[in-house]
């Protein structure tokens, strides 16, 4: 049995139901902010699911590298190993609001320091991810199939808005993601996501910090879900949203599982701003060529589970056609996952969110400044770094392909963008 625990207080009780499934039950009297997600509000009956956990349970269970390495420390005492175990032992140290403990524990997070500024440096050569690995596994309540961990970087300062604030000393939680890849599978795909969030940066978009290490072996990422006071806010993904678990990431539509989705659970008021900035996302996956750009790498983020939400900060955004030439969009638009071009992204704008056609003309402009900038960044940073030349080169490559088709075609004033190989 798993306790499940909102905002630090003790919500419900989670349990295997059935031949493989689980069902989760309030404890009676829970107020409504107790609610662990924005799909499950607080409710005397069970929420039941038949097979495995529900899409909000199963959310931040690690996929991956990081989930065989748990698999394998932790499957010889249980004999078995399901998506319960696992939420078991990485239930205290999640992304977001909720944690999970014993039936009879109590809360702690306690997650082990670490230098953030050791990492960033590469001085621990070699072995630094098995390192990483060993330490954080189990603390690393993260999705995502890439290897990676959430750490306490032992230097945190909160960037608030005028002001520097350090964490309070009683602060025991994680404060920062740090993302490796696989060599032979993904050369370099740390540079290669660094860039691509800087576009996305320079598109105008809420990213939040991230910074890639000397020796390009790891990108760290601050969490943008850590407040200033050391508290989580909710971050619910676009497959909880949609209600489908894990496994399901790439089924559905832009239009349907996106934006239209995205309208049923954000804020009034900033719904025109964030829909627009969520369109921008849409639009720069195609510009980057990133065919990963599926259900559990969308997300809202929120203060309080009752009230609406705002579309959370840009993360994971990758040129995924530099490993995998033939790569297709993660979703459909118009039925196909071949990528669009401008003409058939600028009718998407124009019906699912609230700007004018020539404010949607706009924000293809922006991309594609935006590219043209980062490209020379790019060209600097391969120059400085010749183990990336190559996989440099093909990003430029295929950025220029999909400005050519998804930015550029029925949208003529683009012609006038410099060469982004100049
Ligand atoms: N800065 C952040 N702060 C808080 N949570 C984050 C942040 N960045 C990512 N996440 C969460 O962590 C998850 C995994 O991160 P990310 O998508 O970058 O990993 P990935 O392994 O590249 O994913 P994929 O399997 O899609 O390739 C995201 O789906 C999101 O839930
Ligand atoms: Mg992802």
């Amino acid at each position: 049995m798993i306790k499940v625990w909102t905002d630090g207080a003790e919500a419900g009780l989670l349990v295997r139901h059935g031949e493989r499934g689980s069902a989760f039950t309030y404890l009676p009297r829970a107020p409504q902010e107790r609610a662990v997600s924005v799909t499950m509000p607080v409710r005397v009956a069970s929420w039941d699911w038949s097979f495995g956990l529900a899409p909000f349970f199963d959310m931040n269970l690690p996929e991956g590298a990081l989930r065989e390495r748990l698999r394998l420390s932790f499957a010889k005492a249980t004999g078995t190993f399901d998506e319960f175990d696992l939420l078991t032992i990485v239930g205290r140290s999640q992304v977001g609001r909720v944690r999970y403990t014993g039936e009879d524990d109590q809360l702690y997070e306690d997650v082990p320091f670490q230098s953030v500024d050791e990492i960033l440096a590469g001085r621990r050569d070699g072995d630094l991810f098995r390192f990483l690995i060993d330490k954080f596994a189990q603390f690393s309540g993260i999705s995502g199939v890439q290897p990676k961990v959430l750490v306490r970087d032992e230097n945190t300062s909160i960037n608030l808005s005028h002001d520097i604030q350090r964490l309070s000393p009683s602060f025991r939680g994680a404060t920062h993601i740090v993302k490796f890849w696989e060599p032979n599978e993904f050369p370099q795909l740390a540079a290669n996501e660094f860039f691509c969030l800087r576009v996305a940066q320079r598109c105008g978009l809420q990213v939040p910090p991230f910074r890639l290490a000397e020796d390009a072996q790891a990108l760290v990422i601050d969490r943008f879900d850590l407040r200033s006071d050391g508290t989580y806010c909710g971050f619910e993904d676009f497959c909880v949203l949609n209600a489908r678990q894990t496994d399901q990431k790439y089924s559905g539509s832009y239009e349907t599982s996106i934006l239209k989705r995205f309208a049923d659970f954000a804020t009034a008021e900033e719904f025109s701003g964030d829909v627009e900035k969520l369109f921008t996302l849409v639009v720069l996956n195609c510009a980057l060529r990133n065919g990963d750009a599926h259900l559990k790498n969308f997300g809202i983020v929120y203060d309080k589970v009752q009230e609406q939400a705002r579309l959370a900060p840009v993360y994971d955004v990758v040129t995924t056609t530099v490993y995998m030439a033939k790569d297709s969009m993660a979703l459909t638009l118009n039925g196909t996952t071949r990528w669009p071009d401008a003409k058939a992204l600028q009718r998407v704008g124009e019906t699912r969110t609230q700007s004018t056609p020539s404010r949607i003309k706009a924000l293809f402009e922006q991309i594609a400044e935006a590219l043209s900038d980062t490209t020379k960044e790019l060209r600097k940073y391969m120059t400085e770094h010749a183990e990336f030349k190559d996989v440099g080169e093909r990003m430029l490559q295929e950025w220029e392909k999909g400005r050519d088709l998804s930015l550029k075609a029925g949208n003529p004033t683009l012609v006038a963008v410099p060469d982004l190989k100049h």
